[in-house]
């Protein structure tokens, strides 16, 4: 049950406006901009769009959820071919073409973006987007069919790139294959396997693989690192832990990733760091990894941590609307943050994947029922 802290009607309030931003922002195509009012993020992502379309789900704007799926459907059925050829060339164990690999973002109509600028090849989000879709069938008892084509080329794509280096889930580092990344995937593919969605084995066996790869090669002091072969912690990593589940959510493997992020990433009011380096507006908290956290902490019963983030991420909103991250109690950069300022103004609000995180949690917790 509820306790009526939770339930406090600013909470009720912010869940309201959470889900009115969403439902309000979404495109008639379906996809879900990361945030409107900031330029480059006037796009659909399959990352922020998939923990977007769950919230929704939650929430009980299952309309909304399903017009995202079907959006994520066409976007891939649409670049079928180029699928086949990235699936054919690591067949043949050769580097697909740059050009044919899957972007991150998209136009709100489905187009690719055709920027040369942007740090495109990321695998993350497709995976998210397979775990997300089965929660939301599952959830409301939908017909998997329409959905079987994309689902099988996704799957396709997935198991013939999901060892080669990308971007993560900031965008950055390229030249790394990343722990949350990997956890994604093996979310997302292990999730359509347990819906039965995959007849072909190709999911069981490339969790399989990419368990080997992280047991060998993907734990430093006992915890998820970064990227394989680091020696460094990111709170990307709460993913793997909850919703994912690539390593056991209890376990001693989640447990030391947990401790590391605590002890790096964690302020103790609230709110979440990316990662010790990080510099982008100077490094502040976010209110997408507070509600990752929070996610978590509810999972494993630890309720009033949970309910700390929630009300972290509450006290962020100004006029009811969340950023991408907020300043804060501490930057971990303050002498990069005029920088980003100058180049793309103040940071990105509302961030609908900011709201999400907001409202999945406040699921978790009772405060939407
Ligand atoms: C973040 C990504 C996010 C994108 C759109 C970037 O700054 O690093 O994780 O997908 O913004 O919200």
């Amino acid at each position: 049950m509820p306790t009526p802290a939770t339930q406090s009607p600013g909470h009720a309030r912010l869940a309201r406006r959470s889900l009115e931003v969403i439902t309000t922002e979404q495109a008639p195509s379906g996809a879900y901009p990361a945030c409107p009012d900031y330029e480059v993020y006037r796009y659909s992502w399959f990352r922020d769009g998939s923990f977007i379309a769950e919230a929704a789900s939650r929430g009980g704007a299952v309309d909304s959820a399903d017009a995202f799926h079907r959006w994520c459907a066409n976007v891939v059925t649409d670049r079928a071919d180029r699928i086949g050829r990235i699936v054919a060339a690591r067949a043949a164990g050769e580097q697909p073409a740059e050009a044919d690999l899957l972007p991150t973002r998209y136009t709100l109509e489905g187009a690719d973006t055709g920027d040369v600028g942007w740090w495109d090849f990321q695998t993350d989000g497709y995976g998210t987007w397979l775990w997300a879709l089965t929660e939301h069938l599952r959830r409301h008892g939908s017909d998997p069919a329409p959905y079987r084509e994309a689902v099988r080329l996704t799957v396709g794509y997935l198991a013939a790139t999901w060892d080669l280096p990308c971007y993560d889930w900031w965008e950055e580092y390229r030249e790394h294959r990343h722990g949350a990344t990997l956890g994604a995937i093996r979310g997302g593919l292990a999730a359509i396997h347990a819906a039965g969605l995959d007849d072909t084995g190709l999911c069981e066996r490339t969790v399989t693989r990419i368990d080997t790869l992280v047991r060998d090669d993907g734990l430093y002091d006992g915890g998820l690192a970064k990227w394989l072969g680091g020696d460094t912690v990111d709170a990307s990593l709460l993913a793997c832990l909850t919703p994912f589940a690539s390593v056991d959510p209890a376990g001693p493997i989640a447990r030391a990733t947990l401790a590391a992020i605590e002890r790096d990433l964690v302020e103790p009011e609230g709110g979440v760091h990316r990662y010790p380096q990080d510099v982008f507006y100077g490094g502040g908290q976010w209110p997408v990894l507070a509600g990752l956290l929070g996610w978590h902490y509810a999972r494993v019963g630890r309720v009033d941590d949970a309910r700390r983030e929630l009300d972290w991420i509450a006290s962020q909103a100004a006029d009811g609307l969340l950023p991408e991250q907020a300043p804060g109690v501490r930057l971990l950069a303050p002498e990069h943050l005029a920088r980003w300022e100058e180049r793309w103004g103040p940071n990105a609000t509302p961030l609908l994947w900011s709201h999400a995180m907001y409202l999945i949690l406040a699921h978790e917790l009772g405060v939407l029922v």
